[in-house]
């Protein structure tokens, strides 16, 4: 079965077709990082305008480049929450039209429940029930996935998203939007242990994540050595982003820890834009390894937004009888 997906929930403008939620037969990522970069984030508006401008594109390269046409298509998936809300429609009213003129089965997916399906792609062992932890831009979670569509939070940020935390610091420090993958690289040559930096706790919630103290603390340090003399030079960017990243590495190694000691050994997938960090995937390498849980990652290509895994979370939610009708909407918020 072979399920057109369309993602466009924030700055990518993504087709994907994928057979049997397994299969990527292809996946076209039009980003739109250069747009926004000038302006140190998404601009709502102008996401919106471009992903209107390259949807079609988009779509036409993603059939072509799976050698086939809407007659071999059997579903159309479309992301339809979360996301900034007029870039969400832009995809959501596309698929209708098209679902509508062609009329193919229309499936709405959940941005993070893909984040999750890009798993799928790669390992062809992995089937639930596993634990998902999710850390993407604008999501830090841990979820219960029970069955394909069966998803159960088991936490979440109370504050900052982890790859929000990234790129405001990545920001401070002057590097360009997104700064996730640059501060990954300095971190590398930085002296995680040059400034004691901490992610707090939650009382009450031992699950759950807090990123916004430490946001807080690494623009202070920053803004106090900038006023102190300290130069903005390479060694002291490493240094803070090491710092900054085994900080907030341990933040959500602890966590799983914690799960892991309480719940024991299980299969445990790593999701979302954050999953390429380098040392991110060292940490929770070792603390998979600690517990014999087996541990899933996705490969650096499919851990940042795309339709592939829209395609391939799409195909078990059309198994389960999940359709979008005329009246399908967008939500910039919802459960997962
Ligand atoms: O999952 P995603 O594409 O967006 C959401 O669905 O929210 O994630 C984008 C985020 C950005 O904040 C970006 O800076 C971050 O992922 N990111 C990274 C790395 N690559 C991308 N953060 C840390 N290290 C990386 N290597
Ligand atoms: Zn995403």
């Amino acid at each position: 079965m072979k399920i057109l997906g369309i993602e466009s929930s924030c700055d990518e403008t993504a087709a994907a077709v994928v057979e049997d939620g397994r299969q990527v037969l292809s996946s076209v990522v039009a980003s739109q990082i250069d747009i926004h970069a000038v302006y140190g984030g998404v601009v709502p508006e102008i996401a919106s305008r471009a992903h209107t401008e390259a949807i079609c594109g988009v779509v036409e390269s993603a059939l072509t480049q799976a050698n086939c046409t809407m007659e071999d298509i059997d579903a159309i998936a479309v992301t339809n929450a979360p996301g900034l809300i007029g870039a969400l429609l832009t995809g959501v009213s596309f698929a209708k039209g098209l679902a509508f003129t062609t009329k193919k089965p229309l499936v709405p997916v959940h941005h993070i429940r893909g984040h999750i399906a890009a798993n799928y792609l790669v390992h062809p062992d992995l089937k639930p029930p596993f634990i998902a932890l999710v850390v993407s831009g604008g999501h830090t979670s841990l979820m219960r996935v029970e069955d394909y569509t069966d998803h159960k939070l088991i936490s979440s940020t109370r504050d900052d998203a982890a790859g929000e935390a990234f790129d405001k610091c990545a920001r401070v420090l002057g590097l360009p939007y997104p700064g996730g993958a640059a501060m990954d690289k300095l971190a590398a040559i930085g002296d995680k242990n040059k400034y004691k930096l901490n992610a707090g706790n939650v009382d009450g919630a031992p699950y759950d994540f807090t990123f916004s103290g430490l946001k807080t603390s690494v623009i202070n340090l920053v803004h106090t050595e900038l006023q102190r003399g300290r130069i903005m030079d390479e060694e002291f960017k490493a240094d803070i982003a090491a710092s900054f990243t085994n900080a907030l590495v341990k933040a959500i190694t602890a966590r799983l820890d914690l799960l892991l000691s309480e719940n024991g050994g299980c299969d445990i997938v790593l999701a979302g834009g954050v999953a390429a960090n380098s040392h991110l995937r060292e940490a929770v390498k070792a603390t998979a390894e600690k517990f014999g849980a087996n541990l899933y990652l996705p490969p650096l290509k499919l851990c940042g937004d795309n339709a592939a895994m829209i395609a391939a979370q799409g195909y078990y939610e059309f198994l389960a009888g999940v359709r979008g009708g005329t009246d399908l909407n967008g939500y910039a918020t919802k459960h997962c």
